[in-house]
Parts: C-alpha cells; structure tokens; sequence
C-alpha cells in the first residue's frame, strides 16, 4: 500500500525487538528512513540489518538511549535532524513490564522505573519530538499504550497506570497541536507475541485464550496500524486511542 511516507523521516523508540522492530521494517517498507532507538544495542544493530536486507536504499540511524531519560530522547532527536535534516513521525513504544504482585506489594523502586520509562518516557519523548516536527511542517505522533490503558489487570498496578496515563497524555497532546498539523494518537495492543511476554509455553496459551479470535497477536499487526496512523492517509485522526486486540475488549 502507498502510505505516503515515501523520503519521510519516521523515529521509532525500542526499535530492536517486539512491535517496534516490525514498526521500524513497516516503515522501512514505505520508503521513510528510520531512526531506531533502544536501550540495547544487539537489538537496534539487528533491526537495522533487517531493514538493509529488505532494501538496501533505506537509510537508517541507530541511538542508543533510556526512553526513560530526557536527555536520550533529545540526542536522539538532534542526530536524526543532523543525519536526515527533518523529523515527519515518531513512535514512542518502548516499554517495560512490571512486577507481578497487590498493590501493597508493589516496590516503590520498581513503580518508579515502569512509570518513569512507560509514562515519562513517552512524555519525555514527545518534548523532544514536537519541536522537531513542527519544524517539519507537522506530522504525527503514535504513543504505544495497550489495552490495559482502558481495563484493569490484577497485579499489574505499575504498568496498567503507566498506560492509562499514555493515553489519557496522548489524547491531551493531540489538543495542543490540533491546529498546527501535528495529530497525535495511542494504540492499544492485546497480548502481542513478543520476548515482553516471556516463554512459559502455558501461561501464553492463557493469554491467547482471553481473546475471541483464540490467538496472541502478532507484531506486524501492531506495525501496520501504527504505520496507517503515521502516515498521510490517516490525516483526520488526531487524539484517537485504536485498539487492536483481537476482540479482547469487546466481551
Ligand atoms: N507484547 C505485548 O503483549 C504488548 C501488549 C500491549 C502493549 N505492549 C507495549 O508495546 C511496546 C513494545 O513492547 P514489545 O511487546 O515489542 O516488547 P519487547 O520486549 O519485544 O520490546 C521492547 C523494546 O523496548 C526496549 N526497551 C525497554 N526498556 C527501554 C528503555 N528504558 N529505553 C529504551 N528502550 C527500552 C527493549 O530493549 C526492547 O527492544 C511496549 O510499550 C509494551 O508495553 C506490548
């Protein structure tokens, strides 16, 4: 599909694994070149040599940096404008799980990490990104919130408040810039198959059994929505929080 992201710069954070891999080769696939974030650098040289496998034309650019450190997300804006002179999307998706306990239990420690990587992170990310966009005439923001930025997860507290407030964040976001061509919106994945999952064979064919089509997703799934968003074609959506989930929310 033409997408019109042809020559465009798109900026993907926890670009080397999971949905943000996939994103990152979706765009590719458009012809956008590809700034790809993470915190590990197997991960993001990988991705980028996916994408060179597909198309050898596709410029790419790798940084390492902490979604959860504002001055990561600066640097990574600055060398994405040095190398490709402008910043036309950005996919804020790095993420982390959190512990597996009550609320009471939860480690203060750990409530911070979830909250400062998944919530402060995206804010982070789109103080360093709007600037560069609007520079560029506009564009778009996709912040990676879940379906547990709408439902409850017991024993999740960390990470479910980490991305209710993505979303309550983007559709704020989308407010601010409505007028000046800058549309910004969540996704909500169900259960995606990715290494954030872990392996224990049962417990993922648990997951898979709460939603309707009996299936986890796959990342490409995530991708091709996020891309759509991303992209021209999507100009009138703006504040907007998709879900893509396999029916999980609609029982
Ligand atoms: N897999 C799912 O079931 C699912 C469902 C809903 C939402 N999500 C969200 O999708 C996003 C991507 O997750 P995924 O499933 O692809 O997981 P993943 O573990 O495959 O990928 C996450 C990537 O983010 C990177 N990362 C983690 N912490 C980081 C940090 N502080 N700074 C920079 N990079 C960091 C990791 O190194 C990794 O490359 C996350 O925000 C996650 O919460 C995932």
């Amino acid at each position: 599909m033409n997408l019109e992201l042809n020559g465009k710069t798109a900026l993907v954070t926890g670009a080397g694994s999971g949905i943000g891999q996939a994103t990152a080769l979706a765009f590719a696939r458009e012809g956008a070149q590809v700034v790809l974030t993470d915190l590990k650098p197997d991960g993001l040289d990988h991705t980028a040599q996916l994408i060179r496998d597909a198309n050898a034309d596709v410029r790419t650019l790798t940084v390492i940096a902490d979604a959860g450190q504002a001055h990561d997300h600066k640097q990574a804006v600055q060398q994405a404008l040095t190398t490709f002179g402008r910043l036309d999307a950005a996919v804020n998706n790095a993420g982390m799980g959190g512990e597996n306990v009550p609320v009471a239990d939860v480690d203060p420690a750990n409530w911070q990490r979830v909250i400062e990587v998944n919530l402060s992170g995206v804010f982070y990310g789109m103080q360093a990104q709007i600037p560069a966009l609007l520079q560029s005439g506009g564009g778009s923001i996709v912040n990676v919130a879940s379906i547990l930025g709408q439902a409850g997860w017991a024993n999740g507290a960390a990470y479910v408040a980490s991305k209710h407030g993505v979303v309550g964040l983007t559709r704020t976001a989308a407010l601010d810039y409505a007028t000046q061509g800058l549309r910004v919106n969540a996704v909500g994945p169900g259960f995606i198959e990715t290494p954030i999952l872990g392996q224990d064979r049962q417990a993922l064919d648990h997951l898979a059994s709460l939603h309707p089509i009996g299936r986890l997703g796959k990342p490409e799934e995530i991708a091709s929505l996020i891309v759509f968003l991303s992209s021209p074609k999507a100009s009138l959506i703006t504040g907007a929080y998709y879900n893509a989930d396999g029916g999980y929310l609609a029982r």
